[in-house]
């Protein structure tokens, strides 16, 4: 499959066109940036290790059922997925309190939650991704309220099949971040599921195997994705 226009670039992807007007190539950067791009730095060779774990991620979530944008792997840096409509919405659902749950609620990290919980942000970097409820999604037409129902039950679904999915590889999700499409009237899970967009971590030490290693200058990036990737490839 060829690459032919690029349609979009983000802070970490790339979109191009291909000669089937249905599937596009997305293709992983080394960026990595946080607080709303206003620290920027790159992650040696993160590209390639977060389409290797996001193209096994969207495997196993087709096998549970959960249809997705995702069509093949290609190569180290690209995987061919469906062309959808993003619906602007980021879709954060947590385990445990983390991250500006932390800051809004003052928790500490970590913090236990009795049942896990959903938010949603409008996509949109000028204004830094505000949070919204369902009433904003309906007045300003992000979403109809039938999308948001189908939505939430797939992020809680997803939640339910990530969990289990990391814990076998010993690794608690503390919580991420997802994005939808629209496609033929129906709505399917998009962009990635990785490193840059969970929290997780390793059961036993707490060791943080995520983009936090990079917000907070952690130190052992690199390592953390890589072994990401060795688990979720083992
Ligand atoms: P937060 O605690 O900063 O709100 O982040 C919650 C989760 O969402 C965390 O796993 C990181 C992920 N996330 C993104 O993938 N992109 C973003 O722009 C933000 C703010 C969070």
């Amino acid at each position: 499959m060829q690459k032919l226009d690029k349609i979009y670039e983000g802070k970490a992807k790339i979109l191009y066109t291909t000669e089937d007007p249905a599937s596009l190539i997305q293709y992983f950067k080394d960026d990595a940036t946080a607080f709303n791009a206003q620290k920027r730095g790159t992650i040696a060779e993160k590209g390639i290790m977060n389409n290797g774990i996001a193209s096994k991620i969207f495997e196993h979530l087709k096998a549970k059922g959960i249809e997705t944008h995702f069509v093949q792997w290609l190569n180290d840096r690209e995987m061919l997925v469906k062309r959808v409509e993003i619906v602007p919405l980021e879709v954060i659902v947590r385990n445990r309190a983390a991250g500006s749950l932390c800051r809004l609620l003052g928790l500490a990290e970590g913090a236990n939650l009795s049942c896990p919980t959903l938010e949603f942000c409008y996509k949109n970097d000028a204004l830094g991704d505000p949070q919204v409820n369902e009433y904003h999604i309906r007045a300003l037409n992000f979403a109809t309220d039938d999308e948001v129902k189908k939505i939430t039950a797939l992020a809680f679904k997803i939640n339910e099949v990530l969990k289990k999915f990391f814990l076998d590889l010993k690794i608690e999700l503390i919580d991420f971040k997802i994005e939808f499409g629209r496609i033929n009237n129906h709505i399917i899970l998009a962009d990635e599921i990785s490193p840059d967009t969970c929290r997780l971590w390793e059961v036993g030490t707490g060791n943080k195997l995520d983009k936090d290693r990079f917000r907070r200058d952690l130190g052992n990036i690199e390592e953390a994705y890589q072994e990401v990737l060795r688990r979720v490839t083992q």
